[in-house]
């Protein structure tokens, strides 16, 4: 039987048939890795807000919200996959965990914010592995211009002054072109006004990306970013950008011109805006050597006095401890069980010793029609050694918490 309410940040929240978050989520809710000074995620945070000279910098949004802030209003389609049960948190159907910041655009917007940015913890249920984990953080940044004679000016000067200080700069840039008949221009925008708009945007990240990514060590290599055509609901044109690192291309962000009709739902009348919202666990990942996302959830000393303020610095792994890796194979039951759904068992169970789940085996029997499926669990903590037994306790654990919640039959 589910619980008649759901603790969040102290507040209960009544539950129904679509509850979904666990007690390992509830937990996260307020941990703010994103606002500790020492915290590799409070640093990057940090470098953009200061890069970012004149923005407001928000960084304390609850992250409950209502499924129209997530979805809704930035015209997601009814149908599309993010809204799942099986992809998202859901408290009961009328409130859930963000998703991601873009959550916050209307309500900054209506706020009057011009040029802000909101950093802030993003819940989504997915796979565990080494880059994967169900709570992450995003900065959101935005910049509106006015849409008249002296905000195009403004637009335009600050576009020169930004190409300039590029063009001296050691950065490589693969471009696109800003509209295509792929990636269009708004009906409600001018063509030259939503160009020039994007043209700021690429060099405003450009501009963030050299800053992230140039001048660590004595390198002379160039810093290199491709700029990707992308799709959003809620932007047009829309763009990702990599950034070519340690022999890797990696996605760090999606961005874009803004909707009008977001604009419009904030009540910001005669302005043209754009947008991006970035990873900081993917940038301070990379730019900070960190091999496995669940480190920065460490309360572990010899994690978190790494770090100081204002500095990037390489992580030293204090140990690797042996891995401990588990089999569980199943019969599903008739009402079935998603891949999610197991992980967020795991996770539910044994929390972050889960090092990585990956299904292994599936099959259908031939006769009956039942599927099977088999999960290996690689069971590893991050500040101690298991040994064996304790490995067999937690994955018996699993074992009976998969069957009393899905009603899974498991084979040996
Ligand atoms: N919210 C998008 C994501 O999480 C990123 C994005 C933000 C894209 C703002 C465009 C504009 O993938």
């Amino acid at each position: 039987a589910r619980p008649p309410t759901v603790s969040l940040l102290g507040e209960e929240y009544p539950t129904d048939d679509v509850t979904n978050v666990t007690s390992s989520i509830a937990e996260k809710l307020g941990r703010d890795l994103h606002r500790q000074p020492a915290h590799p995620l409070g640093i990057i945070r940090a470098l953009i807000e200061t890069h970012f000279a004149g923005f407001t910098a928000i960084s304390d949004v609850s992250p409950v919200v209502t499924p129209a802030l997530n979805f809704d209003d930035l015209g997601f389609p009814a149908d599309h996959p993010g809204r799942a049960l099986s992809d998202s948190y859901y408290i009961n159907r009328g409130l859930m965990l963000r998703t991601h910041t873009s959550a916050h655009e209307v309500e900054t917007f209506r706020a009057g914010e011009r040029k802000w940015l909101l950093s802030a913890d993003v819940y989504r249920r997915d796979e565990i592995d080494a880059s994967h984990y169900p709570v992450f953080h995003q900065m959101e940044g935005a910049r509106v211009f006015s849409n008249d004679k002296a905000g195009l000016q403004e637009l335009t000067n600050d576009t020169a002054r930004l190409a300039a200080e590029l063009e001296r700069a050691n950065i490589e840039i693969e471009d696109i072109p800003h509209i295509s008949s792929t990636n269009p221009v708004q009906p409600e925008h001018d063509p030259q006004t939503s160009a020039l708009v994007a043209h700021h945007l690429k060099l405003s990240l450009n501009s963030l990306i050299l800053k992230l990514f140039g001048g660590h060590g004595a390198s002379t290599e160039p810093v290199r970013v491709r700029w990707i055509e992308a799709y959003f609901p809620f932007t047009s044109p829309s763009y990702e950008v990599e950034v070519f690192y340690r022999g890797k291309w990696l996605e760090i962000l999606g961005c874009g011109v803004v909707k009008q009709s977001t604009l419009d739902r904030a009540n910001v009348p005669n302005s043209i805006s754009w947008a991006f919202g970035l990873g900081l666990e993917r940038l301070a990942m990379f730019l900070f050597s960190i091999p496995d996302i669940r480190l920065f959830w460490s309360q572990d000393e010899r994690f978190l006095s790494q770090f100081s303020p204002g500095r990037v610095t390489t992580f030293k792994p204090y140990s690797k401890y042996p891995p401990n890796s588990r089999d569980i194979s199943f019969w599903l039951s008739a009402s079935g069980m998603h891949d999610n759904d197991f992980c967020d068992v795991v996770r539910d169970t044994v929390g972050d010793i889960a090092e990585s789940v990956e299904m292994i085996d599936h099959f259908i029997h031939p006769k009956t029609g039942r599927s099977s499926k088999c999960f290996r669990i690689n069971y590893r903590s991050m500040d101690k050694s298991l040994t064996d037994e304790e490995a067999n306790t937690l994955h018996q654990q699993v074992a009976s918490r998969v069957r009393e919640k899905f009603g899974v039959e498991i084979r040996d």
